[in-house]
């Protein structure tokens, strides 16, 4: 239990990527405390994000178009009724980002550029610099940050359970990053937001940092939040395979300029798997590459002809990787593999952000909203951290206070070894696990491997959990993603079942799981 007690006045955010910064930005005046593991900007996946912020603000286009291409692309399972209202509010929240300093690309009429993406029907994505939207924004949202009076700003604090009074979340347990063994701290708040990112780092290979991996999700779970779509993963084709972890990415807006993928002898192998070739959707170009490389092959992303020089200035991020790598993307191609990407499943919430558990909201990739289905449109994620940003922050505000508790022993921390010694995940059971969710849990899924998964991330807990409530969070998370893998038996977007490789019209609709459930699956085996 915790020595020490930070009562925040208002509200309490916990994690500072995008769906963080929004919120508590969102919420001013009204008071918050934002946790955040890393100093501000650093850590956080927001800020690597190549892509931009998808919004129908054209004149040909429409809030509905959006709305149905990302129905399509979701595959059958995303709910058509936040798909449109999360359209609707898209060119709200541009000029929100854009009153908050975002230097969105302009043409010389001083007209935001709108670029196209994969499976969008129309040119919608708002872009800086090309491949710089994820950082130029959250460079616009920390300035405004350190000048809002309202919000506090707490650096180099990693929450690992929240604090529950009588089923309402009260607040988190926290502890100072760098001393992980120290008693935790007990911040409590009228109300909490959950933003603590996705699951990357339970993959071996993945675009997100590594320390984003699904510490949001495993509390939350612990504490019997229902959670959705656990089972949908999404895989970037074009991360590049230059043996860096994370993984840098090569965005798809390279594809969307006329650069192709070929394999060793130059054959555009994606061809021979869908006759939009490198166009194709996101999960069947990623399977391409997946197949060819487990085959013995290799793919490469090649620029030269369609991009050429160009790739310097207009891809400057793409092209900074590519120089680390000892790779001149001006006259090389760019080897390229697979990499964990987006968790389109998560926390399940309301339309306005609320979780189960009473007192606590979700906020971007942490939660599911429903707009995803089982595989994200490009470009959609920013919208959607932005969007419930905003409606977050409107409903705290107009939720009757509560009374944040004073006294720890008030409240519950969810975990049994709450008397354990506390120490980081260890590095070698986090590496065992990243390897067996990319082994068993990837692009391509079977019965048997999803239950191999289950019973060793089950033996890694045994060992390790009780040391280690940082790694609890994250085998909580990966038998939550397994067991929902093992449930739906057939493929459908971004999960694959190689032994139910048709999509069933029958079960075109997401999936819930409690971590209850999902241990007496994992403990059935
Ligand atoms: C990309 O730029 O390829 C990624 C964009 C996204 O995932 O939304």
């Amino acid at each position: 239990m915790a020595d020490t007690i930070h009562n925040c006045n208002g509200a309490l955010i916990v994690g500072a990527g995008l769906a963080g910064l929004f919120t508590a930005l969102k919420l001013a005046p009204y008071p918050c405390v934002v946790l955040s593991p890393a100093p501000l900007g650093e850590g956080a996946s927001s800020a690597w994000a190549q892509g931009g912020v998808a919004a129908a603000i054209g004149d040909s286009d429409d809030p509905k178009f959006h709305a149905d291409d990302t129905m399509t692309a979701g595959a059958g399972t995303v709910d058509a009724e936040t798909a449109l209202s999360v359209t609707a509010d898209a060119a709200a929240r541009i000029d929100d980002l854009l009153t908050m300093g975002t230097p969105f690309d302009r043409d010389d009429a001083g007209q935001l550029v709108q670029s196209r993406e994969a499976a969008h029907s129309h040119n919608r994505v708002v872009r800086v610099s090309g491949d710089r939207a994820g950082r130029a924004i959250m460079d616009a949202l920390i300035a405004r940050v350190r000048q809002t009076p309202s919000i506090t700003v707490l650096e180099g604090y990693l929450a690992d359970d929240l604090g529950v009074s009588g089923g309402v979340v009260k607040g988190v347990f926290a502890r100072r990053v760098t001393d992980m063994t120290a008693e935790p701290i007990l911040f409590t708040a009228q109300a909490t937001v959950l933003a603590t990112g996705g699951i990357g780092g339970l993959y071996a290979v993945s675009t997100n940092p590594a320390k984003v991996r699904g510490q949001g999700l495993g509390m939350a779970a612990r504490a019997g939040a229902v959670i959705a779509d656990a089972e949908f993963v999404q895989f970037h084709p074009t991360g590049l395979a230059v043996d860096t972890d994370p993984c840098p990415l090569a965005t798809e807006a390279l594809r969307g300029e006329g650069a192709t993928l070929i394999d060793q002898d130059g054959h555009r192998f994606v061809f021979d798997d869908h006759p939009d070739g490198e166009l194709a959707p996101r999960d069947i170009v990623a399977r391409s590459i997946f197949r060819k490389i487990r085959d013995g092959g290799k793919a490469f992303l090649d620029t030269r002809a369609a991009i050429g020089a160009d790739i310097l200035h207009e891809f400057p991020t793409v092209s900074a990787y590519c120089t680390a790598a000892g790779i001149d993307p001006v006259t090389q191609t760019i080897p390229v593999q697979p990499a964990q990407h987006f968790h389109m499943g998560g926390i399940k919430v309301t339309s306005s952000g609320k979780s189960t558990l009473p007192g606590m909201w979700v906020c971007g990739e942490t939660s599911c909203t429903g707009l995803h289905g089982a595989n994200r449109l490009a470009s959609n994620s920013l919208l959607e951290a932005v969007v419930f940003g905003a409606r977050i922050a409107q409903d705290i505000r107009e939720t009757p206070s509560g009374t944040a508790p004073h006294d720890a022993q008030e409240l519950t921390s969810i975990t049994a070894s709450a008397e354990a010694q506390e120490k980081l995940a260890p590095a070698e059971a986090v590496s065992a696990l990243r390897d067996l969710m990319t082994t068993y849990v990837g692009l391509e899924r079977t019965e048997a491997g999803l239950e191999t998964a289950l019973r060793e991330i089950a033996v890694l807990e045994r060992d390790w959990a009780p040391i280690s409530r940082a790694f609890l969070n994250m085998s909580t998370a990966a038998t939550l993603i397994t067991a929902s893998a093992l449930k739906r038996q057939e493929s459908r977007g971004g999960h694959f079942r190689s032994d139910f490789p048709e999509t069933n019209p029958a079960m075109a609709m997401g999936s819930e799981i409690t971590l209850s459930e999902a241990l007496a699956i994992r403990d059935a085996l």
